[in-house]
């Protein structure tokens, strides 16, 4: 990655950040996976920020015209990326990449369930018998964290449970509106970005973009992806590019996906060795995230 682009991802992966905490749930999923600190400003981790990467200098260097947008960006730190992409790329500096979540951040447990998580992790560590905390340990790692179930991953798992402080994890700013726009600002990106507040069925239908020439869905599940697609996908020109976040990573997210194309007619394969012709050929990014070009 160019030296800009690449100081971008590890800041708004929370890589730079040595206040970051050690704790269970970092260990869980990786460093870049929560928000271990209050820079973290993406989970999607460094290969997907290379994928994006990829499709902007496509798109800069082949004169495909249109806006970056992702449509669930929780705290803005990919469309942050896809705006220094094209700040690099394309030096008129007159392309913009948008945002669109609900911003409202669910993710924290309030005092009650805090205190009550906790409680029942050092309970489960201290009163029952270690095999069988055990088993429950792997099942919830094969469930939710299914790389990291060797058994000396699940030791560590166990171990944890008697200092457990998982919902303690997540810097929550009080408006997550103002701090994601404050974030912009902070890296000189705030008229290269545009955030959107509200659920994507009220927002996208009145977008005032006609042409995306990269679309990136993050927001996990079928109904929020048939949003998005239904209103946003016919907006990709030909050779834009779509990236879809959640694809093999919950089989509703597919299923809108391969819904939506067999409904609006639109061939696709998931064979890579095919040349495409009328098909969009989907490719892997990782485990999860696929993308195409249109
Ligand atoms: C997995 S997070 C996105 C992660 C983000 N792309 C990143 O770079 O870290 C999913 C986001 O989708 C948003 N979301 C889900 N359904 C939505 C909807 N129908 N309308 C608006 N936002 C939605 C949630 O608020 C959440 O912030």
């Amino acid at each position: 990655m160019e030296p800009y682009l690449d100081l971008m991802a590890r800041a708004l992966t929370g890589s730079l950040d040595t206040s970051a905490c050690d704790n269970f749930m970092t260990r869980v999923t990786g460093p870049e996976l929560q928000r271990p600190s209050a820079s973290t400003r993406t989970m999607i981790g460094r290969r997907r920020l290379e994928t994006i990467n990829d499709c902007v200098r496509s798109i800069t260097t082949n004169n495909v015209n249109g806006i970056c947008l992702e449509a669930g960006c929780w705290f803005g730190g990919a469309v942050l990326f896809m705006a220094a992409c094209f700040r690099h790329y394309d030096g008129s500096n007159n392309r913009i990449a948008v945002g669109c979540d609900l911003f409202r951040h669910e993710g924290s447990a309030g005092p009650v369930r805090q205190v009550a998580g906790n409680i029942l992790a050092k309970s489960l560590y201290h009163l029952l018998p270690k095999p069988i905390v055990m088993r429950m340990v792997r099942s919830v790692l094969l469930r939710f964290f299914p790389s990291v179930t060797d058994e000396e991953s699940v030791e560590v798992f166990y171990n944890k449970l008697a200092v457990f402080d998982v919902w303690s994890v997540e810097y929550i700013p009080a408006n997550m509106y103002d701090d994601v726009m404050a974030a912009a600002k902070r890296y000189g990106l705030e008229d290269n970005v545009c955030y959107l507040k509200g659920y994507f069925s009220d927002t996208l239908p009145s977008l005032p973009y006609d042409t995306i020439a990269l679309l990136r869905l993050d927001s996990d599940f079928y109904e929020s992806t048939t949003d998005v697609l239904e209103h946003a996908y016919p907006r990709i020109p030909s050779g834009g590019f779509c990236i879809v976040d959640d694809y093999n990573g919950y089989a509703e997210c597919r299923r809108a996906v391969h819904d939506y194309m067999d409904r609006t007619n639109r061939e696709w394969t998931e064979d890579e060795t095919c040349s495409g012709g009328n098909k969009v050929v989907i490719k892997r990014v990782d485990e999860e995230c696929v993308y195409w070009q249109v």
